[in-house]
């Protein structure tokens, strides 16, 4: 295996890449890039893809851990989904969800989700990215209670450090602080609470008690709000990648749960990330038997096929909004595209046909064994998450869990090493976060984890952190 020299070793480019790259940062702007990063190792422009690999415009060929930020579940290069969208296509390509028309597609695809939804949560209201689902749910939520009577219930209770997308609303109810200081002031009415932290509590607490701090904390904050003004919790069962997959307790989830429905808050579980199969159940809230008011899904839901995503509530709360005089004030145009939801269908069918549920189940417990021989590295000091969403956090200390010097980019190193030896491996700091597709294999799961241990030791080597 090729051992770089440092994070900063050239890629050859073609004349071609080059030219892209150079057109790529005149006329487009990229979200959160680091573009010192970009300066140093060139835009990656990747091309085609076939099954867990996507391939560069220099056709070399990457194993991707991430699935195309935690969507491509099924795997590139589809056929069978292509045909689903073409002869949708070939139907009618677009007819929107809007005041008194929708196509069948659509129908098909909400009875489908109440079938396979948990509890009574079976009306659907289908929209296009991870954000539409959160805010539409945050906006559903607060003028549920508008309409029944009850206007003054509109705060929205959100967890810290969590993430839940990056529309005005829904950046309101995201605790990443870095993500929130850019945008002063956000909207008002949002009200943090704490979460829990199995591995890094901010109080130092270990896994149990930070979990119940972290329910007397909000307990307190709903007392001190005053109840009655509290519509919603947004919180997602296992955070995501921004943290690293910290699995709560097994009675938190539970507990919060009756908490909120002691004081009649609703609650909406982001599962974006975490939900459709990616923790080994269909959906994440499955582990705990707990069901939400409002059920967000996305990523993943069409496999990256076409945008699409969706709030699954209950038919007493939408029944609110189908009630004579009444309306869901809210709507985008293209939410609930009818190529979008074609797709999402034929997702579903494979998802059935190849048992992929239960095969991220098994391969992600396979990954997860790998991944703990990684401890051999001292500076390995975590390794968490569920099914297949899993992560590894380097230390400096694996006792105290004292971090890295966030000046050596050790996260960043082991990245860099990856994607020279043919892997994208997603970093957040010093935590390697890991989503591959269901249909990843277990010789592929192997050159994963060859290819972070390798990793690891040169940059043990490279910063000399024996
Ligand atoms: C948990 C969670 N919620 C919401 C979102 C927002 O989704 P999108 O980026 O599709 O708008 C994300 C995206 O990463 C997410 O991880």
């Amino acid at each position: 295996m090729d051992i770089p020299d440092g994070h900063g070793r050239e890629i050859e480019y073609s004349e071609r890449t080059r030219a892209m790259q150079e057109d790529a940062m005149r006329h487009v702007l990229i979200s959160l890039s680091h573009y010192e990063d970009v300066e140093r190792s060139g835009i990656k422009i990747i091309e085609r893809g076939e099954g867990c690999y996507v391939f560069d415009a220099d056709g070399r060929r990457y194993l991707d851990t991430f699935a195309s930020l935690l969507t491509s579940v099924c795997g590139h290069h589809r056929p069978e989904l292509h045909q689903a969208m073409l002869e949708q296509m070939r139907r009618i390509e677009f007819y929107p969800v809007y005041h008194d028309c929708l196509t069948p597609v659509v129908i098909e695809l909400a009875k489908r989700l109440a079938a396979l939804a948990p509890g009574d949560l079976e009306v659907s209201y289908l929209v296009s990215d991870g954000s539409d689902a959160t805010e539409s749910a945050i906006k559903m939520a607060r003028q549920y209670f508008y309409e029944i009577g009850e206007p003054g219930r509109y705060k929205i209770l959100y967890r810290r450090n969590s993430y839940h997308g990056a529309s005005m609303g829904a950046m309101a109810a995201t605790g990443l602080q870095w993500f929130r200081e850019v945008q002063p002031p956000t909207a008002p009415g949002f009200v943090q609470v704490m979460a829990p932290n199995p591995y890094r509590c901010e109080l130092d607490l270990d896994p149990e008690q930070s979990a119940r701090m972290a329910l007397r904390n909000t307990e307190a904050v709903i007392n001190w709000e005053g109840p009655h003004s509290i519509a919603a919790i947004i919180l997602d069962p296992v955070p995501g990648s921004n943290t690293g997959f910290p699995v709560p307790p097994d009675f938190y989830l539970p507990e919060l749960k009756a908490l909120c429905d002691r004081h009649g808050i609703l609650t909406i579980y982001d599962e974006i990330q975490v939900g459709l199969g990616k923790t080994g159940r269909w959906f994440c809230c499955e582990h705990w038997d707990v069901v939400p008011h409002f059920l967000c899904v996305g990523k993943g839901f069409s496999a990256g096929f076409a945008p699409m995503s969706a709030v699954i509530t209950t038919r007493q709360i939408a029944g609110v909004f189908q009630q004579p005089g009444h309306d869901f004030r809210h709507g985008h145009t293209f939410a609930g595209h009818p190529v979008s939801a074609a797709a999402v269908l034929a997702v579903l069918d494979i998802f059935e046909r190849e048992g992929l549920v239960q095969r991220a189940a098994e391969m992600g417990a396979y990954l997860r064994r790998r991944l703990e021989g990684l401890y051999r590295h001292p500076i390995v000091g975590d390794v968490r998450g569920l099914g297949m969403l899993q992560a590894v956090e380097m230390v400096a200390d694996r006792e105290t869990r004292e971090k890295l010097s966030s000046d050596l980019d050790v996260g960043g190193f082991v990245r860099d090493f990856a994607y020279r030896n043919g892997m994208i491996i997603r970093n957040n700091g010093d935590i390697l976060v890991l989503a591959p597709p269901f249909v990843i294999t277990r010789e592929q799961i192997d050159e994963v984890v060859d290819t972070m241990d390798a990793g690891i030791a040169a940059a043990v080597e490279h910063f000399h952190l024996a």
